[in-house]
């Protein structure tokens, strides 16, 4: 498919006009960053593997009722979906604490939470997406009050999903970030899952094992990220359970 003009090169993606307005198309590119982009390396197959992941996630919420941004894959790196108005939050959903939530209050990694816990970021690289409290969302101008009931219902949804999900393959959802954009059909406006879910942003542990198989690999030297996402997509039947690890894309199409 022929696609259009670059609108915007990120960290992972790469965004190009899509065939019809509204629609945009989304290149999953190799690159791995971590901690704001100060550590940075080129890991082959991520991209093949992020592009088929978020299309199974996407694909499965879409049938749940949930609405998303995805309308399609168009090849190994490539999927069509649907222009969007991102609202700037890092909406973060957290199970057991993990990450940034167990340094800021000394809790063990793992550590189960009474409930599952939603906290926002503003989406800034260069104040390296500050957590803030939900107040500022509303007085700052990002997200009505009434965007807010919306976000945390499909952030618990989307929470509800992806931790069955992974746990009929033995994998524990520790944690995940969404985005969400803001689309419009004619006069309304409705609020869907935007941007990508993958193993580059979520953490999820093997249940028996508590093995690693998302981006904390990465960021902490743990091994090979492909080997790990690999992992989480033969168990969910996204590659073929005999497919050795990728690393030459042309093993899926
Ligand atoms: N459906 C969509 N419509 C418009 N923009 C989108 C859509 N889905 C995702 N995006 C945006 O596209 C970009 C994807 O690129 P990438 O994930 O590489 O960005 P990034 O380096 O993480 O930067 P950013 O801080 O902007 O998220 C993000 O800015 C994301 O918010
Ligand atoms: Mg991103």
């Amino acid at each position: 498919m022929a696609r259009g003009k670059k609108i915007y090169e990120g960290k992972a993606k790469v965004l190009y006009e899509g065939p019809e307005p509204g629609t945009i198309v989304q290149y999953f590119k190799d690159d791995a960053t971590a901690f704001n982009a100060e550590k940075k390396d080129v890991i082959d197959g991520k991209g093949v593997l992020n592009n088929r992941l978020s299309e199974f996630f996407m694909l499965g919420l879409g049938q749940i009722g949930v609405p998303t941004h995805f309308l399609k894959r168009l090849n190994m790196r490539e999927q069509l979906v649907r222009s969007c108005e991102i609202i700037p939050l890092e909406v973060i959903v957290r199970n057991f604490a993990a990450g940034s939530m167990a340094k800021r209050l000394g809790l063990e990694e793992g550590t189960q939470l009474s409930r599952p816990v939603v906290e926002y970021s503003y989406k800034d690289d260069a104040l390296g997406d500050p957590l803030v409290p939900e107040e500022y969302i509303a007085a700052f101008g990002w997200a009505s009050p009434q965007d807010m009931e919306d976000i945390l219902s499909i952030a618990l949804r989307v929470n509800d999903f992806l931790s069955g999900v992974m746990y009929g393959v033995g994998i524990k959802l520790i944690d995940f970030k969404i985005e969400i954009g803001r689309v419009y059909d004619g006069d309304f406006q409705r609020l869907v899952v935007a941007d990508e879910i993958s193993p580059d942003s979520c953490r999820l542990w093997d249940i028996e094992t508590g093995r690693k198989l998302d981006k904390d690999v990465f960021r902490r030297d743990l091994g090979n990220l492909t080997d790990a996402y690999s992992e989480v997509a033969r168990r969910l039947g996204v590659l073929p359970k005999n497919a050795t690890p990728i690393t030459k894309p042309t093993l899926i199409n």
